[in-house]
């Protein structure tokens, strides 16, 4: 058990955001590869609190959802009307004492629209409540625009005597630029007491968080700040153009992560990380470039410019250029691109090759195995140091099924190859261009699936008389008669 562990987060993710504009419901919007709630449950789970509870209401169905496949252990608890964010703190501590729990200790209030919030500024916040003694400790921040915050109101010795939301606000009050953050420590005890006195006086007649501080001020406890080192990570999403704005931001840290971790980013205003994606130390990334989901890069792996990469590994000193790959593995010293596309499936053997314009999907290749051009490998295993020939197609699919092929290792396929599933080729088996493999090869033989050429001589002076081409013909057997 951590020193100072809170017996409780809320997380407040019961508004509707009619700001986005959107069908889906706004905490559930994603920036850096997670849902807006997911950052802010990552960073309060940082906290190990003794209870995660959300409070959900606007499409709590599909909220509740999410929430399930991020961590079972968190407590949803619904708030019907978004009567504010006092009421939403209440219907999360009476959800949780309906389940028998007693809240003794520290809560954190958070909301589910500041993903840029880190673990570590609510754990400042947390231990500058503890240090302090507060009843309430608010974390603010200093704003180069501060319209639309709720003020930070403090008395003539600097405490914090009141925070009154924008459009209750005077004159004098809205030139302040230190705002809430609209993220809390409170004491438990105290918090839910206080909450039964706040009243819906206001402008938007709704039960406010903030009275809660003027409330336990005025019963004589202590209330408190913590001031953001920066300001940029209380960046509430309302938004689409916030929500635009936190994604630059988040993504600017990753980065920034990366290269401080060893791993060069060529042009960080082009590139796009997300906050799953792991890198070796020398790995390097290339401008254009966008990695998500599990995306792993090994040391001295190379991948850009321009490419996308979503749940891919990329193996020690693999390079990848110009390629889209979704679900891949690609093997140590693999060279994948220009003009790639690696589907679910996909899986490069060391040092092997898929080049220019090239796709592939379920397919296992083989260590050193090359498909160099203008293919499409479908539901393939090809062996060892085997080499596929200019635009080959694997034929998988029959239009009801899909079937496998098989081709063996130091295998050579001539270039424009069908490969008619299911089929199966030998270890060292040739193939003719050009052919349309249906029938197994056995190992060693070569396998032609042609039509045998014909000249019919003479054809152009009789059926194209005095063309351009008749001429060339003509003069090209002058040439011959005359040895030349
Ligand atoms: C709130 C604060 C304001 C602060 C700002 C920071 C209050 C009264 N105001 O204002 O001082 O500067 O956040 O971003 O607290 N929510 C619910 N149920 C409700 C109402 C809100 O769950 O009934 C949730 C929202 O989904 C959101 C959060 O609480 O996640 C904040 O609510 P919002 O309406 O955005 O509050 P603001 O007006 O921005
Ligand atoms: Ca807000």
């Amino acid at each position: 058990m951590s020193a100072n562990r809170p017996a409780a987060v809320v997380v407040l993710a019961a508004g509707e955001g009619t700001r986005m504009k959107s069908a889906t419901p706004k905490v559930l919007h994603d920036i850096c590869g997670r849902s807006l709630v997911a950052h802010v449950v990552v960073a309060a789970q940082e906290l190990d609190p003794e209870h995660l509870v959300v409070v959900v209401g606007h499409a709590r169905e599909r909220v509740c959802e999410h929430l399930g496949g991020l961590d079972p252990d968190i407590r949803a608890a619904v708030q019907h009307e978004q009567n504010g964010t006092g009421h939403a703190v209440r219907m999360g501590l009476e959800a949780l004492s309906a389940d028998g729990v007693t809240l003794d200790g520290t809560v954190i209030v958070t909301c589910g629209d500041t993903p840029l919030l880190t673990g570590s500024t609510l754990r400042t916040l947390a231990d500058t409540h503890t240090a302090e003694g507060n009843a309430v400790t608010v974390l603010t921040a200093e704003v180069p625009d501060s319209t639309g915050y709720g003020r930070i109101v403090r008395g003539a010795d600097g405490s914090v005597t009141e925070i009154v939301e924008h459009k209750d606000a005077t004159e004098a009050q809205r030139a302040v630029r230190e705002i809430n953050s609209g993220v809390f420590a409170f004491d438990a005890a105290l918090l839910s007491d206080a909450l039964g006195k706040v009243r819906t006086d206001n402008t938007q007649g709704e039960e406010y968080l903030t009275d809660v501080l003027g409330i336990l001020r005025e019963a004589g406890h202590r209330v408190g700040a913590a001031v953001a080192a920066d300001h940029r990570e209380i960046l509430g999403i309302n938004n689409r153009v916030q929500l635009a704005e936190a994604r630059r931001l988040l993504n600017e840290r990753l980065l920034e992560g990366m290269m401080l971790s060893g791993v060069t980013i060529i042009d960080p205003a082009t590139t796009w990380v997300d906050a799953t994606v792991t890198a070796e130390p020398d790995s390097l990334v290339h401008p254009g470039s966008q990695l998500l989901g599990a995306t792993h890069l090994s040391a001295h792996a190379e991948v850009g410019p321009n490419s996308r990469l979503a749940d891919t590994e990329v193996g020690e000193g693999a390079v990848v250029s110009n390629t889209v790959a979704d679900g891949a593995r690609i093997g140590a010293g693999a060279c994948v691109g220009p003009y790639a596309y690696l589907r679910p499936g996909t899986d490069l053997g060391p040092k092997s090759k898929a080049g220019t314009y090239v796709e592939m999907k379920n397919a296992q290749i083989g260590e050193g195995t090359k498909v160099p051009h203008l293919s499409y490998v479908g539901d393939a295993t090809i062996g060892e140091y085997t080499n596929i020939g200019a635009s080959s197609v694997f034929v998988n699919y029959d239009g009801e099924t899909k079937h496998h092929t098989t081709i063996g290792s130091h295998c050579k396929t001539g270039s424009d190859n069908m490969f008619v599933a299911p089929v199966t080729i030998g270890d060292g088996a040739y193939t003719a261009a050009g052919s349309v493999i249906t029938k197994d090869v056995p190992p060693g033989s070569l396998a032609v699936a042609r039509g045998q050429q014909r000249n019919i001589e003479g054809w152009v002076a009789r059926k194209r008389p005095g063309s351009a081409a008749a001429q060339a013909a003509q003069a090209a057997g002058r040439r011959e008669d005359s040895g030349k």
